[in-house]
C-alpha cells in the first residue's frame, strides 16, 4: 500500500517544478518582448549610444546648489512684505531705487544729478533679490568702517558713493527728502536682521579666483554671443519706448558707471553677472561658468567709461583688495595684474605679509 503522505509529497514536488519552469518561461518571454519593443521604438544605434553614455558617465552631475536630500536647505534672506507698508518715506524710497532716472536722472523731475541708470539696475528687484546685490545687510552693518574711504561710513555716505560712482553723478544732500526716503526704505528692508549680522544670500556671490589672468579677447566673443542682444554692440544699452529710462542699461561709454564704481572691480562685476546675467539667470540657475564671468568682466571693464578722481581712496594702500585696478600698491605686482589677475598670488603675498607682521617680522 502506498503511503498517502509520500504520495502528496511527490505531487507537491512535481507541482513546484512545473510552477518554476512556467515562471522562467514567463520571465524569459517578458524580457524577450521588452527587448523587441525597445529595439523597435529606440533603434539599436540609440540603445548602444545610451549604454555607452551610461558607462562613460555612471553618475550624472548633480544640479548646481541643489541641497542633498535630507540636508537642511539654506534659508536665504527674504525681504519683508512691501504691499502693506503705509510709511510714505519707505514707499517713496522704494520708488526712487526702482525708478531713479525719473526723479534724479538727466531729465529728472526732482533734480538732474545722475546718469540715467536706476539703482535697481544693479540692486535687483529694488534691492531685494537673493545674490542680486540686495540691501539685506545694510541696516545691520552700518555705520561701519570702510577701508576705501578710511573712515566710519553712514548709510547716507554709502548711498552717495553709488550716486557719485555707479550713477556717475552728484551726491544728494543728506537731509533732502529723497535721501531720507532712500535710507528709510533700506532700513525698513533690514528690520528683521539682528544688528551686526549678514544674512545668507546678502549682496553678491563670491567667486573663486582663476589661476590665470582674465582674458578680454575671450570675453569679447562671449559678450557678442550672450550680452550684446540687450546691452548693444557698443555697450550703450537701450532706452525704453517712452525714452524715460533704460530698458537695457549701458555697460560702458559715457552713460555708464565710472572707474571709481564697485562694478569696475573685476571681482564685483564677475560676481554680479554670475548670479544674475544674462537676464533670467539666478544663483541657483547660473548661465555662465566662473571662467566666462571673469573673461566677460575683463572685456567690459577694458572699454571706455567715465573717469573718477579716486586718489583719496584707500588712504592705507596696503588695504587695497587684490583686484583694485589703480596703483600705487604696497606689493610688487603690476597694475595690469591688479586689473586682470591672476589674483591668487597677490592675495597670498598679502596674507603672508600679514602673518609675518603678526609674528613680529
Ligand atoms: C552700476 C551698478 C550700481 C548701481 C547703478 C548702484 N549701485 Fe549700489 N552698489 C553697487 C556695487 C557693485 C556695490 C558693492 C557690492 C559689494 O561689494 O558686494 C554697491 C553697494 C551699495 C550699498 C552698500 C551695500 C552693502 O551691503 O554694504 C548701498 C547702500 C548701495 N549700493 C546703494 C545704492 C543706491 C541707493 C543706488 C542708486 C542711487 C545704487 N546703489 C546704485 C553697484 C551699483
Ligand atoms: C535679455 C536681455 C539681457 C541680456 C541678454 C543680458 N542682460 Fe544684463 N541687464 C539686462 C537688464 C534688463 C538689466 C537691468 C535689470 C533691472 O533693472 O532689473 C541688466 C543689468 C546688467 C548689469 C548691471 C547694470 C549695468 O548696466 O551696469 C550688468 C553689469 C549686466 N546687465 C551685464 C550683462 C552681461 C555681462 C550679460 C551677458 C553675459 C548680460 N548682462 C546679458 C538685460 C540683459
Amino acid at each position: 500500500m502506498a503511503e498517502p503522505g509520500k504520495h502528496t509529497e511527490e505531487q507537491a514536488r512535481a507541482l513546484l517544478l512545473i510552477t518554476r519552469s512556467l515562471l522562467s518561461v514567463a520571465t524569459l518571454t517578458f524580457f524577450t518582448v521588452m527587448a523587441i519593443v525597445m529595439v523597435h521604438f529606440m533603434g539599436l544605434e540609440n540603445i548602444r549610444a545610451a549604454w555607452k553614455a551610461f558607462r562613460a558617465d555612471p553618475v550624472p552631475p548633480a544640479p548646481v546648489a541643489a541641497p542633498a536630500p535630507g540636508a537642511p536647505a539654506v534659508s536665504y534672506w527674504q525681504a519683508p512684505v512691501f504691499d502693506t507698508v503705509s510709511d510714505e518715506a519707505v514707499t517713496y524710497g522704494r520708488e526712487l531705487i526702482a525708478n531713479t532716472a525719473l526723479y534724479l536722472g538727466p531729465k529728472g523731475k526732482v533734480a538732474a544729478i545722475s546718469n540715467g541708470m536706476n539703482c535697481q539696475n544693479c540692486h535687483l528687484d529694488a534691492g531685494t533679490r537673493v545674490f542680486g546685490n540686495n540691501y539685506s545687510a545694510v541696516a545691520s552693518t552700518y555705520p561701519k568702517f570702510r577701508a576705501r574711504s578710511g573712515m566710519e561710513e553712514s548709510i547716507e555716505k554709502r548711498v552717495n558713493d553709488c550716486f557719485e560712482r555707479s550713477l556717475n553723478g552728484e551726491a544728494l544732500a543728506e537731509d533732502s527728502r529723497e535721501m531720507r526716503a532712500i535710507v528709510a526704505y533700506i532700513r525698513w528692508l533690514g528690520t528683521e536682521v539682528p544688528k551686526g549680522e549678514v544674512p545668507p544670500g546678502s549682496g553678491l556671490v563670491e567667486l573663486g579666483f582663476l589661476d590665470r589672468a582674465a582674458d578680454p579677447e575671450k570675453g569679447k566673443s562671449l559678450y557678442d554671443q550672450k550680452c550684446m542682444s540687450c546691452h548693444g554692440k557698443e555697450g550703450a544699452g537701450q532706452y525704453n519706448a517712452e525714452g524715460t529710462a533704460y530698458a537695457f542699461p549701458p555697460l560702458w561709454g559715457e552713460h555708464s558707471y565710472n572707474t571709481g564704481a564697485g562694478l569696475f572691480r573685476l571681482s564685483r562685476f564677475a560676481s554680479y553677472i554670475k548670479a544674475n546675467m544674462p537676464l533670467g539667470a539666478t544663483h541657483l540657475n547660473p548661465q555662465l561658468s566662473d571662467e566666462e564671468a571673469w573673461d566677460i568682466a575683463a572685456f567690459v571693464n577694458s572699454q571706455d567709461r567715465p573717469g573718477k578722481d579716486i586718489r583719496k581712496d584707500w588712504p592705507d594702500i596696503s588695504k587695497k583688495p587684490a583686484d583694485h585696478p589703480f596703483g600705487p600698491f604696497s606689493d610688487g605686482f603690476s597694475e595690469k595684474q591688479h586689473r586682470l589677475g591672476p589674483f591668487g598670488p597677490i592675495r597670498q603675498a598679502a596674507q603672508e605679509k600679514k602673518q609675518s607682521r603678526k609674528q613680529g617680522g
